[in-house]
């Protein structure tokens, strides 16, 4: 596993008045701003949720701040793989491209302009991506659970990535991944994970955020879908027939506490990040999986939000990459 060193903490923010925010610190996250029948909504935690595919699907909702956070997500992602958008190694005139729940479809767009030889196909349960988009770009509405109706040994790259919330089946799924991959073409699986950590014990046993991750992942096992933790992601890829895999653990800091300025700039965007992620992955998780009463969820997410805006507590949370490739006929 790549990435698990220790992150250094910044000393300057250290020697500061450290009980108060990074507002104090010129880190202002308020005054930025984020940057038929599947279109039937339903309306819970203020927020909007696609029923298309029944509301205990996707846990996430479906409104413009969700939009805008997933978009935000797309940045940081780019910044963790070093400005890259996959792990896989591409040829530069790689084929047919699926994205598995492509959300606002911003990495398929982001492909299709890098790679002019490709046709790329993004899917989601939700029509959330936009309408002019690159030739070579398409979106389709659709469930990954189901039976893929592609062309056995037609994708060269199919690429999941922050879609463990809405996937309970991944032995079926990657089955799927696998047939439809061709020979020679490469399967990569990327999911944050729910829980947060910190080196130096700063996230106390009793942080709301450490609490939310915790009572995140219980949610997501009680319903049957698995918080990613380290090894899952390669296990995965392996037990469907994938070889020459390779698996990445990135640190994603909440806030800018590192001393790395490529990871302080990191943990700034995952702070704004956070202010929607928690509310958008914690309201639906905990009253409906937990039957947390919907105030009492809300206070959660809202302390964690909180929490990982003080600058004492230097959290961060893990990232996971895996790829494989479909073997060749012969090997
Ligand atoms: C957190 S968003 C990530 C979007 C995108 N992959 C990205 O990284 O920017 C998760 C997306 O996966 C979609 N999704 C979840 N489960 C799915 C499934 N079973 N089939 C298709 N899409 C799914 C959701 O609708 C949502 O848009």
């Amino acid at each position: 596993m790549a990435g698990t060193e220790s992150i250094e903490v910044d000393p300057a923010l250290l020697k500061s008045d450290c009980d108060s925010d990074y507002a104090s610190s010129g880190y202002n996250t308020e005054s930025t701003s984020l940057s038929s029948t599947v279109n039937e909504y339903i309306f819970e935690n203020g927020r909007r949720y696609h029923a298309y595919y029944g509301t205990d699907k996707n846990l996430l909702p479906t409104d413009e701040a969700e939009k805008d956070r997933m978009d935000l997500h797309h940045e940081i992602m780019i910044q963790l793989l070093d400005g890259e958008l996959h792990k896989a190694p591409l040829p530069p005139d790689v084929h047919n491209i699926l994205d598995v729940g492509t959300g606002t479809g911003i990495w398929a767009i982001d492909m299709a302009d890098k790679y002019p030889s490709a046709q790329v196909l993004g899917i989601d349960l939700s029509p959330l991506q936009p309408k002019w988009v690159p030739p070579n770009c398409k979106f389709e509405v659709d469930d990954a659970e189901l039976e893929w109706t592609y062309r056995s040994d037609y994708f060269s790259f199919i690429h999941f990535r922050n879609v463990a919330q809405g996937i309970t089946k991944w032995r079926q799924v990657l089955a799927e991944a696998y047939r439809c991959t061709k020979r020679g073409g490469y399967v990569e699986l990327s999911e944050s994970g729910a829980m947060l950590y910190s080196d130096d014990d700063s996230l106390a046993p009793e942080n709301p955020a450490r609490r939310w991750g915790e009572l995140m992942t219980e949610a997501m096992a009680k319903s049957g879908r698995t918080a990613p933790v380290d090894g899952h992601l390669s296990e995965r890829l392996e037990k469907a027939g994938f070889v020459d895999i390779k698996s990445f653990a990135i640190k994603q800091p909440f806030g800018p506490w590192a001393k790395d300025k490529k990871l302080k700039k990191l943990g700034m965007m995952l702070l704004l990040q956070g202010e929607q992620g928690f509310h958008s992955y914690g309201m639906m998780a905990f009253t409906r999986m937990l039957k947390m009463d919907p105030k009492e969820a809300d206070t959660l997410c809202r302390a964690a939000i909180a929490a990982t805006k003080n600058k004492k507590t230097h959290a961060y949370a893990i990232h996971y990459v895996a790829y494989g490739r479909k073997p060749e006929a012969e090997e």
